[in-house]
């Protein structure tokens, strides 16, 4: 089968490096979009272990299209009885880019009838009652060519599930557990992130030093296609077997706020990391550290909330603090365009990372690493 995994802008190396840790190898990226060959045991795989792709998609066919008919037609001759029913509810989703087809609205319904068509033919039914599980069905039109696929994840992968409660400008899962993945930072090192919010960057930092499969206790659509293995329990029997229970980690996490705090504390619980990460309401200004070679990793804030004038003190006197730690490398995401001024100095590493559809920057700046034989 054809698997593809849709990822945030910014974001494909680290889904890259994910796979290939993952046995995967080098697949390549078109279109947003990460492909590599599998069966339903890598469709179960990835969707429990992967970090930072947004989805799992299963796909059944792509065909050249440039007319309505065409596509009615490319999409009717795809075998959706084989992984649906006569009471799917098939709910599409669609993207069309650089294509004659650019009424992607339509070219879903389009699709959507060649679906019902095709099931009522060959499961021999009069109409299809909807009645039963969701199957989300992808059209991605990308040069006149349209993609057809099935969606194996369902909900979103960064719905780990641990974040039940909201604070102000959450991160998405995915991309924070991609800035962990590029970072420095690795299980024994000093850890911070100053600016927690609802804990979403030290939950993920400490699910990836523990090697914990951020996804493995959820639910999955391809589980209720009729076609689908019993898969699923080897694969959270393999997550089982890989997480590390003997290493304690210590990060740290603090935030201005003492109702993010405690949003942060209770979201580490559940995600089963509290043991790991040390809470503490502060003003980021007031961290420090006598541990060298540690990792600040964060999300300030950058929306209309703060003023101009504000914000650019906020990030000099984060960059000021930041200089005061011995050997410290620190990394963060901001949409905010004098970022980097502000904090003081080039980044030795900055990259553009789309966070809720947001273009930010993803800035590094790297300390001395410790001598190799130490
Ligand atoms: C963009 S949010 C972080 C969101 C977080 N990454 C998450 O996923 O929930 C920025 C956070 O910085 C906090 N903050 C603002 N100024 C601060 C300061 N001077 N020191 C510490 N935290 C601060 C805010 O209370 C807010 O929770």
């Amino acid at each position: 089968m054809n698997l593809l995994i849709p990822c945030a802008a910014g974001v494909e190396a680290s889904v890259k490096r994910q796979l290939h840790t993952l046995g995967y190898g080098d697949c390549p990226a078109i279109n947003g979009r990460i492909s590599l060959a599998g069966d339903f045991f890598d469709v179960a795989r990835l969707n429990v272990f992967l970090r930072s792709g947004e989805r799992v998609l299963l796909e059944l066919g792509a065909a050249p299209v440039s007319t309505f008919e065409e596509l009615y037609d490319a999409a009717f001759s795809l075998p959706w009885e084989e992984f649906l029913s006569a009471h799917s509810l098939i709910r599409m989703d669609g993207k069309s880019h650089q294509s004659k087809l650019g009424a992607i609205k339509a070219a879903g319904g389009v699709v959507k009838k060649a679906i019902v068509n095709r099931l009522k033919e060959k499961l021999g039914v009069r109409s299809l009652d909807e009645k039963g599980e969701r199957a989300i069905v992808g059209v991605s039109i990308f040069r006149d060519v349209a993609s057809f696929t099935l969606d194996t994840s369902g909900e979103g992968l960064h719905k780990r599930g641990y974040r039940t409660l909201a604070y102000e400008a959450p991160l998405k899962e995915t991309v924070a557990a991609a800035m962990v993945e590029s970072s420095i930072y690795r299980a024994g090192k000093p850890f911070a992130d100053l600016f927690c919010g609802s804990g979403t960057i030290p939950i993920e930092a400490a699910l990836y030093a523990l090697k914990i499969a951020p996804n493995a206790r959820r639910e999955f659509d391809f589980c209720k296609w009729k076609c689908t293995p019993e898969v699923l329990p080897q694969i959270r029997q393999e997550a089982e077997d890989v997480r590390d229970r003997q290493t304690k980690l210590a990060l740290f996490a603090s935030d201005l706020s003492e109702n993010a705090v405690s949003i942060a504390r209770y979201h580490a619980k559940r995600a089963g990391v509290g043991e790991h990460i040390r809470f503490a309401c502060a003003d980021m200004r007031t961290f420090s550290s006598k541990e060298p070679y540690g990792v600040l990793l964060s999300n300030p804030p950058y929306g209309e909330r703060l003023k101009e004038g504000d914000l650019f003190a906020l990030y000099r006197d984060f960059g000021r603090m930041y200089r005061s730690l011995p050997d410290w490398s620190c990394y963060f995401l901001s949409g905010y365009a004098e970022a980097e001024r502000a904090f003081g100095g080039r980044a030795a590493k900055r990259r553009k990372l789309s966070n809720a559809n947001l273009p930010c920057g993803f800035y590094g700046y790297l300390g001395a690493q410790p001598p190799k034989n130490k």
